[in-house]
């Protein structure tokens, strides 16, 4: 942390001059550490030293009270900057859900909740045939986490990336379904309720014949029009936006309030919430697939839209025990509605160039709305995908969109004309740098071999590398990127934190502050957490969760890197080792170890590490956490829970499960039946237990 600049001269000394030019000097300096502090959660100096800077400028105004700015920080008290809204951290992250697209994919759900129990007691409660479940429908607006704290609404934030959201408190306030204070008896000291912001349709229609009328832009669909109307700078704006809130689940809570679901919904309403008058109790999935089937007839007379129902396994005890992966918990799945399709006219396939080099073909068609989206691209997946659906550029084509995902074409019609258009002939060139493009024996992608010299496959690592849930730098959008790399601003990674707000400022659709403010973003992203850093690597394979594995096994860059680097073939310990966790397969560990003996890519780690502090990984408190750090083995048939059950415990309690034992074991769980694992754990002399003593220490 820097300190406050010292050796300043005393106040009563400053002449009328120099205290204008300090005044000025402490608002732009206040006002930057209250954007890092508020906006980025990532302060630069000491709370001791920022009062220093507010006292010094309060004494200057005392002195020279006709110099007092119009931006004055003493006129702004501790108040977030109106540049945007403060961050904040959620203390349960909000998590989402996985798909489910069909009714296989429901019953696969639930088969799997059942195989994650293994005592006949539990089984009992989770046989697909009787199991209890609350269906919801999902309703398509933003969620929101409201922190109520004895009662009183103190906090409403959005879902952000999950970990951290924004602040909308004022904006939450003035919709009326929220309610400022919680009705009832019997709410926790503490209590988080999440739920969905959403707008119905007769008033999203009055607001866009009014944004007509008024010659603004329109919104393209209420999800869209609820969170514009949310994230208001301004809530008198906000206020008057038809928004509305139906709660459906909590996050911190400092009791525990209710055994079930059914049970903790019914108390919200008590406690003065909207919930879905649909949401329904059911037992077993086929009384789930009748409640998705019922809920699709009836979505088009609903006043509000909803993309599919939520199922949540109702018992909270066993909802504990399922816990989640990554970011969605294993207790609950969205059964989405099918697809919506349209027709449309594809106009032309182009080809785009991937991160790692796959040559992926898209479709420019003529925009159409599907399901209230209108889409304008497709993606075409790879050749062969095109030559299956023999799709050629003028056809008529198929859209379909389901959810989030990328609208793709399903059909190519095959009018009158289409055997007169040219079949579509794919590139044996990257479109971007003319390197050759190359498809290995059995493979369905063409790979662009340009490497380092391909732009696009650099341009779209630099947008991995600061995307949300990697570096997450704000004001750096895909366009940014573009062209600072066109203009060898950027080359690579690392010469982010080294632009300079002059070289920025002067560029067109710039000017002093948006430089200064993307400088300071980046600047405040420095200091990075090393899931996030492996993560941003854009590693083939390597998603978030393979990354929050590495970095909970490694803990720190340095002891990461010298093992993958030391890695080299499969005989060797280090190359074992990352092979035996729990959750990378051979291929992912051939990636991870290939990325580092490229030579460019173990100089690009160097440049980054002079650039960065990347934080050792920092396990939670012992309390929270007692097996931190520790890696353990299960062998044998446990008889009280499954080997899921015990895998999934021992992650959630901060340990690493490995498959294999080794010196670096620490403990190894029997069961029944054991095999050499067992025998090789006594010869290594590590701590073997029972199932009871891991029992009695999962327990905590
Ligand atoms: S439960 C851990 N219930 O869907 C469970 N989510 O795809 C958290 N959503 O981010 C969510 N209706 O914005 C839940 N009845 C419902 C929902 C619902 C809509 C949204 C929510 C969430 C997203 C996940």
């Amino acid at each position: 942390m820097s300190r406050a600049p010292s050796g300043e001269t005393a106040v009563d000394k400053l002449s009328q001059a120099e205290a204008k030019a300090e005044l000025k000097r402490l608002a732009a300096e206040i006002s930057r550490h209250d954007k890092l502090y508020y906006q980025n959660d990532a302060p630069e100096i000491a709370d001791a030293d920022y009062d220093a800077l507010r006292r010094r400028n309060a004494a200057i105004e005392a002195r020279f009270p006709d110099l007092i700015r119009a931006d004055s920080p003493s006129r702004r008290v501790g108040a977030p900057p109106a540049t945007g809204f403060a961050k904040v951290r959620h203390p349960h992250p909000m998590l989402s859900l996985d798909n489910a697209m069909n009714e296989d994919e429901v019953r696969e759900f639930f088969k799997s909740v059942r195989n994650f129990f293994r005592a006949p007691e539990d089984v009992k409660r989770v046989e697909p045939d009787s199991i209890a479940v609350m269906a919801e429908p999902k309703i398509d607006g933003l969620s929101c986490s409201l922190r109520y704290e004895h009662g009183k609404l103190v906090l409403g934030a959005t879902r952000g990336d999950g970990v951290t959201g924004e602040d909308v408190t004022r904006n939450v306030e003035t919709l009326g379904t929220i309610p400022k204070r919680l009705a009832g008896r019997g709410w926790p000291d503490i209590i988080e309720v999440r739920g969905e912001i959403y707008m119905e349709h007769p008033g999203f229609a009055a607001l866009n014949r009014e944004r007509e009328k008024d010659g603004e832009p329109l919104f393209a669909n209420p999800r869209n029009a609820a969170a514009g109307s949310l994230r208001q700078l301004d809530p008198a704006i906000t206020a008057k936006r038809p928004l509305k809130f139906f709660a459906y689940a909590w996050g911190e809570a400092s009791e525990r309030f209710a055994k079930s679901h059914s049970d903790a919904l019914k108390h919200l309403k008590a406690w003065g919430f909207a919930t879905d008058p649909h949401s329904k109790l059911c037992h077993g999935v086929e009384q789930l697939l009748t409640f998705h089937r019922d809920m699709a007839a009836k979505r088009a007379a609903l006043p509000y839209d909803i993309d599919g129902v939520v199922y949540k396994v109702n018992d909270l005890d066993l909802e504990d025990r399922l816990g989640f992966v990554s970011r969605a918990p294993r207790w609950a799945i969205a059964h989405k509605f099918p697809a919506q399709r349209a027709q449309t006219m594809l106009k032309h396939i182009r080809i785009q160039v991937g991160r790692q080099g796959t040559l992926t073909p898209v479709a420019d068609l003529e925009p159409v709305t599907v399901g209230g989206v209108v889409v304008s691209h497709a993606t075409l997946h790879n050749e062969d995908e095109i030559d299956r659906l023999d799709a050629r550029e003028g056809d008529t084509v198929v859209i379909q969109r389901a959810g989030d995902v990328i609208p793709q074409i399903v059909e190519a019609i095959k009018d009158a004309k289409h055997d007169k258009r040219p079949k579509f002939k794919f590139p044996h060139k990257c479109p971007v740098c003319d390197s050759l493009a190359v498809r290995e024996e059995g493979e369905a992608a063409w790979r662009c071999t340009g490497g380092l010299i391909c732009a696009a496959q650099a341009v779209e690592r630099i947008r991995h590398f600061v995307s949300r849930n990697a570096f997450d730098i704000e004001g750096l959008g895909d366009k940014h990127v573009t062209e600072f790399w066109n203009d060898k601003l950027i080359k690579s990674p690392a010469d982010l934190f080294r632009l300079k707000a002059a070289q920025i400022e002067s560029r067109e659709g710039w000017g002093e502050t948006s430089a200064r403010k993307l400088i300071d973003a980046i600047a405040a992203r420095k200091r990075i957490s090393l899931e996030r850093f492996i993560y941003a690597l854009g590693i083939p394979q390597t998603g978030e969760a393979t990354a929050k594995l590495l970095a909970r096994h490694y803990r720190s860059f340095e002891r990461w890197r010298e093992a993958m680097t030391d890695a080299k073939d499969h005989d060797d310990a280090a190359w074992q080792e990352l092979n035996n966790l729990h959750g990378i397969g051979e291929d992912t560990a051939a990636d991870i170890v290939g990325f580092f003996a490229e030579r460019h890519n173990q100089q690009v780690l160097d440049e980054l590490e002079d650039e960065l502090e990347i934080q050792d990984y920092a396990p939670p408190a012992a309390g929270a956490a007692p097996l931190a750090g520790k890696t353990i083995v299960f062998t044998g048939t446990l008889a009280a829970v499954s080997r899921n059950e015990a895998k999934a415990r021992a992650e959630a309690l901060g340990a690493t499960v490995t498959s294999s034992v080794s010196a670096k074991t620490d403990y190894v769980v029997v069961g029944a039946d054991p095999g050499s694992k067992a025998k090789k754990a006594a010869e290594l002399g590590i701590k073997v237990l029972s199932e009871d003593d891991w029992l009695k220490l999962a327990r905590g």
